[in-house]
């Protein structure tokens, strides 16, 4: 049987439903491990055409012993859609699974959203391992149970709260990953640095000074000799939290940060312009000059959190041909909005967030206008 090499596992203890994630390299290639989380002889696997061509054979040959049945979703954002989700209840019913099955999520964050989803509706909820493939998957939406599938007039608004069974993150995987897609990730990677700061914003700014100029994810690979442990950091980061808050009605809020305006500039360009990661890089920036003049923000931290963007080479900045009111009215969807009003994740230094009701239109303004390219 296939060796793998652990490098760390991290217990989400929640009340109801405690499960580990287990962070190395060849995880996907091990039988004995893919299996202990399964609970049942029946399988099924929701993947896209892009993860299929790499690792559905090999992956499908550990479970040869069990019904493994495969749902393959097209590859994109804009398939996070019912019609996916019916995909996977018709292969369900049809092939007739049954309330002890599991579903397998093997993708980023969008096959994982759907599949969660259906795991939990699928006879008001079955057993659901996430294995997720991306660098923004790994460190953010594999973790904390958050499932969704978007609406035609709103992203992620059909959704529930279930929490998988485990989490296994095979580093590995990122090798086959675009360049752009695993930088996306790391916007997420600087967001949980600016969180918590102190030494894992030291040893994000290290890694990311060393690896500006690599052309793929495997010499970001050989280069940086710690991007395991920051995944692990970053998963033990989503973990605690989700432990004090599960279901978002306080601190889980705070990794909202740089998403008001990430999520509106997504929705701006109908998903077209940037990559989830890249809206967030732009996100954080607008979330730098805001609190530097909503909650005085020292001018020191706004450039360091700039110059980490630059070095992860991120957008940041907005461009001109925004239109920044209409940016405004879509923030109207953000989920954080309480007693109809806008609340921002701000920072008033590094480890140190908060949630701000009590922003005015004209610092949002100036914040906005601020970050518009050629500032
Ligand atoms: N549930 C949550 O808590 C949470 C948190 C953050 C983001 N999200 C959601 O996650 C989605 C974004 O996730 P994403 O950035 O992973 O996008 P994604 O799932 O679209 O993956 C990005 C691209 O990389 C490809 N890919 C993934 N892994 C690969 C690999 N190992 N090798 C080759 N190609 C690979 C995918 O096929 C896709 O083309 C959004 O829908 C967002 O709403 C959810």
């Amino acid at each position: 049987m296939a060796k793998y090499k652990l490098v760390r596992e991290i217990d989400v203890r929640l009340a109801d439903n405690s499960y580990p994630i287990l962070i190395g390299q060849g995880i996907l290639q091990n039988k004995e491990l893919i299996c202990r989380f399964l609970v049942s002889k029946q399988v099924l696997i929701v993947t896209n055409t892009t993860l299929a061509s790499f690792y559905l054979p090999s992956f499908m040959t550990i479970l040869s012993d069990r019904q493994c049945d495969v749902v393959i979703l097209p590859d994109g954002e804009e398939y996070k859609n019912s019609a996916s989700l019916n995909q996977i209840y018709e292969a369900l019913i049809s092939k007739a699974h049954h309330r002890d099955t599991t579903l397998i999520a093997l993708g980023g964050g969008v096959v994982g959203d759907i599949a969660g989803f259906a795991a939990s509706t699928y006879q008001r909820g079955v057993n659901f391992i996430q294995i997720p493939t991306s660098l923004l998957a790994q460190v953010d939406a594999s973790v904390g149970g958050k499932t969704a599938i978007n609406h035609p007039l709103g992203k992620n608004m059909i959704g529930s709260f279930y929490q998988p069974k485990a989490v296994l993150i095979d580093l590995e995987v990122l090798k086959t990953l675009s360049l752009r897609h695993f930088r996306a990730g790391l916007a997420e990677v600087i967001k949980y640095a600016i969180l918590v700061g102190g030494a894992l914003l030291d040893d994000v700014r290290t890694m990311l000074a060393a690896t500006t100029d690599v052309k793929t994810v495997s010499e970001f690979l050989e280069v940086s000799d710690n991007l395991s442990d920051i995944v692990a950091r970053c998963c033990q980061i989503k973990a605690e939290v989700v432990q004090q808050d599960e279901r978002e009605s306080g601190v889980r809020a705070l990794l909202n940060l740089g998403h008001t305006v990430g999520h509106a500039l997504e929705a701006y360009t109908h998903y077209s312009q940037w990559l989830h990661g890249e809206a967030v890089a732009i996100g954080l920036y607008c979330a730098a000059l805001l609190s530097h003049l909503q909650c005085g923000l020292k001018q020191d931290l706004v450039n360091e959190i700039d110059e980490l963007l630059f070095l992860a080479r991120l957008p940041r900045r907005i461009p001109v041909s925004v239109d920044l009111n209409a940016l405004r009215i879509l923030m109207n969807t953000d989920k954080k909005i309480k007693n109809n009003t806008l609340r921002f994740v701000l920072i008033r230094g590094e480890g140190d967030c908060f949630l701000d009701g009590q922003v005015t239109e004209t610092k949002l303004e100036a914040a906005l206008e601020s970050a518009v390219e050629g500032e």
